[in-house]
């Protein structure tokens, strides 16, 4: 057995190996806090929450845990009208808070300073829940916000004592998005095999809606960039169709709107019941879907309302709220 061979040979993965752990190691020098978190930044990571992938307290993505976008009309407190409205980001007692604020360099420069300073995030607990908006500072010379105003976040539950329960009790069901929830079903039914939410810097984007810009995605994770598209790119999709009634429809069976889409049916997300609490009878509406393909019937079965809590109502949230 020649030695000798091994004795090169290991040298040499020795030195690749010692090569690409110093690559790795000491060149990225990327420093997070260089990249400020925009507005859309900061609103994707309050309405998404902590993580909407893969994690130890919702190992079956269930979208457990996850914060409400609120559309607030009225001061919880006093009743007083609000206008315009504005979104509050609602983490009820218990829901982890999301990345900018346990770790609050990802904000970057100039919007850490200002969210632990004038937006008291610092002192959110994730056992009591809080409430946060987006704020804009007035202070900009201060920082290198060029030529804009920066955004920060505000612990309204700190500056202004709104509770995660007041909030939610003040508003109308349909003032609440469940985007945090839609964001984990987009990763688990694997939206994104077909779907990108990265529009190009191409012809993209006439169509698709203006590319990302440095700060768009702060403390989000997943990204779910994608890398591959057999659809269309859904950054912005809320802003060309934010029809609830056409989502439903094109989720229950893409085939009712685009009747050679490829894409697969998300019936299943309906659960077991209406919005009404009747059994909904996938074989029964199948059936009648038949006939109307095969020419017996001239319109298709109707697509059953959706309950409040189900997965799909979740779904469309995130989906709409894609601007
Ligand atoms: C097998 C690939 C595939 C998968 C998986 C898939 N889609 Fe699609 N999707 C498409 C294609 C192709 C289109 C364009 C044709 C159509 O509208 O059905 C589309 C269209 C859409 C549209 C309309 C886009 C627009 O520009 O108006 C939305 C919204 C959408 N998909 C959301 C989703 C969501 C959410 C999921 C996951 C639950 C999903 N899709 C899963 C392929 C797919």
């Amino acid at each position: 057995m020649k030695f000798r061979e091994y004795k090169i040979g290991s040298r040499m993965f020795g030195l690749a190996f010692g090569l690409s752990m110093t690559i790795t190691l000491l060149f990225p020098s990327f420093d997070l806090a260089a990249s400020v978190s925009s507005e859309v930044g900061l609103d994707k990571q309050l309405a998404i929450g902590w993580d909407s992938g893969w994690q130890l307290s919702d190992p079956t993505l269930l979208g457990l845990n996850k914060p409400l976008k609120i559309l607030v009309k009225k001061d919880p407190k006093s009743g007083k009208p609000i206008e315009p409205a504005i979104y509050a980001y609602v983490y009820p007692a218990g829901t982890s808070l999301p990345n900018g604020v346990i770790h609050t360099a990802n904000l970057g420069h100039g919007v850490e300073e200002l969210s632990i300073k004038d937006g008291r995030i610092t002192e959110a607990q994730k056992k009591d829940g809080a409430v946060f908006i987006i704020k804009h500072s007035d202070h900009l010379e201060t920082f290198e916000g060029k030529g804009h105003p920066l955004a920060y976040v505000e612990n309204a539950t700190a500056t202004m004592g709104w509770t995660p329960d007041d909030v939610i009790k003040a508003a109308a069901d349909t003032d609440i998005l469940h985007a945090g929830s839609g964001k984990t079903m987009f990763v688990r039914e694997g939206c994104w095999w077909c779907h990108t939410l990265l529009p190009e810097q191409t012809q993209d984007w006439q169509v698709f809606g203006a590319p990302p810009m440095l700060g768009d995605f702060n403390g989000m994770s997943p990204t779910s960039f994608g890398s591959d598209r057999k659809g269309p790119d859904l950054l912005h999709v809320g802003s060309r169709n934010a029809s609830r009634e056409w989502m439903m429809l094109h989720f229950f069976n893409p085939r009712l709107v685009q009747p050679h889409s490829i894409m697969p049916r998300f019936d299943y997300l309906w659960g077991k019941v209406d919005a009404k609490g009747d059994k909904i009878d996938f074989a029964k509406w199948r059936k009648e879907y038949d006939e109307y393909r095969e020419g017996q019937r001239t319109t298709p079965p109707d697509v059953p309302m959706y309950a409040k809590d189900s997965e799909i109502r979740n779904l469309i949230d995130f989906v709409v709220n894609l601007k």
